[in-house]
């Protein structure tokens, strides 16, 4: 797999291109998606208020609207908005005086979340096509930035919590469902592209993570959830030997989903 951001940036616009294409949830029987929805990283969207199956490509990893304890009127922005699942549970809790936008980097996803919107008539919410690490937004414009299963796609996540930290009102706050890892990856696992674009061989260390939120000047920072996930049996032996696969299994290595919250 290329070590160049730009490269890695162009591979997972594809692999979610793709996805946004294939016409179906990520989990349903298309090729492109089979591979990466091994992973169970599913939080129990459906009896949150204002889901919308449409939106749900079952890409998330965490239920970050619910940390974030949304409440009327609010601006909120989703990072990497995908379909728009968050955008769209969001949208009902902030109501008409609120707003809502979803940014995601790739069209045709962007283009899937607004045919969703349209098909709704929510008025509340806006899609933008733009990158994490240039947010396309002035300065202390946002109350809540929301994410779920992103930011461990972002080579620069440095330049990622700069800019949350920039978007946000003073006093606003985030809350980020993402993937964190605790230990080292076997190599072979570590440059899997396919493990990369299904957001767990991008993903960093859970302490250097927090020490980049803290790094970026926010204050408050909880890990409010946080639970192991494990990897398909299929993808460990695609990318290691069984004598491999037995180590990394014995080596205490950790995949986690974590919901972590923070204020500027
Ligand atoms: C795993 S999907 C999650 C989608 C959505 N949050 C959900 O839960 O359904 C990751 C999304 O993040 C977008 N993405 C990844 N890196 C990005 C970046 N640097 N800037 C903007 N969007 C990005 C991808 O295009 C993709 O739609």
């Amino acid at each position: 797999m290329s070590s160049n951001p730009r490269e890695i940036k162009e591979m997972v616009k594809k692999g979610y291109g793709d996805i946004a294409r294939s016409g179906d949830s990520c989990c349903g029987p298309q090729d492109a998606c089979d591979d990466l929805c091994g992973i169970n990283f599913s939080d129990g969207y459906q009896q949150l208020e204002g889901y919308v199956a449409d939106a749900d490509l079952g890409l998330g990893c965490g239920l970050p609207t619910e940390a974030a304890l949304i409440k009327p009127g609010e601006t909120v922005l989703d990072l990497g908005s995908g379909a728009g699942n968050d955008v769209f549970i969001a949208s009902t809790l902030v109501g008409a005086e609120g707003k809502v936008i979803g940014l995601d980097m790739t069209a045709d996803m962007v283009a899937r979340a607004r045919q969703n919107a349209e098909k709704l008539g929510r008025t509340n919410v806006e899609f933008v096509l733009g990158e994490i690490e240039a947010i396309p937004l002035p300065d202390a414009a946002i109350d809540l930035v929301v994410s779920n299963c992103v930011l461990n796609l972002v080579p620069n996540k440095i330049a990622a919590f700069a800019e949350i930290h920039r978007v946000l009102k003073p006093g606003g706050r985030f809350a980020i469902s993402d993937v964190v890892l605790q230990g080292t990856l076997p190599p072979a696992l570590a440059d899997a592209s396919l493990l990369y674009v299904g957001c767990v061989a991008g993903a960093q260390q859970e302490a250097e993570y927090l020490a980049t939120i803290a790094a970026a000047g926010f204050r408050d920072v909880v890990v409010q959830k946080s639970r192991e996930i494990e990897l398909p049996a299929s993808a460990i032996a695609e990318a290691l030997a069984p004598a491999e696969a037995e180590a990394f299994a014995d080596s205490g290595v950790k995949i986690k989903s974590i919901t972590v919250v923070a204020r500027r």
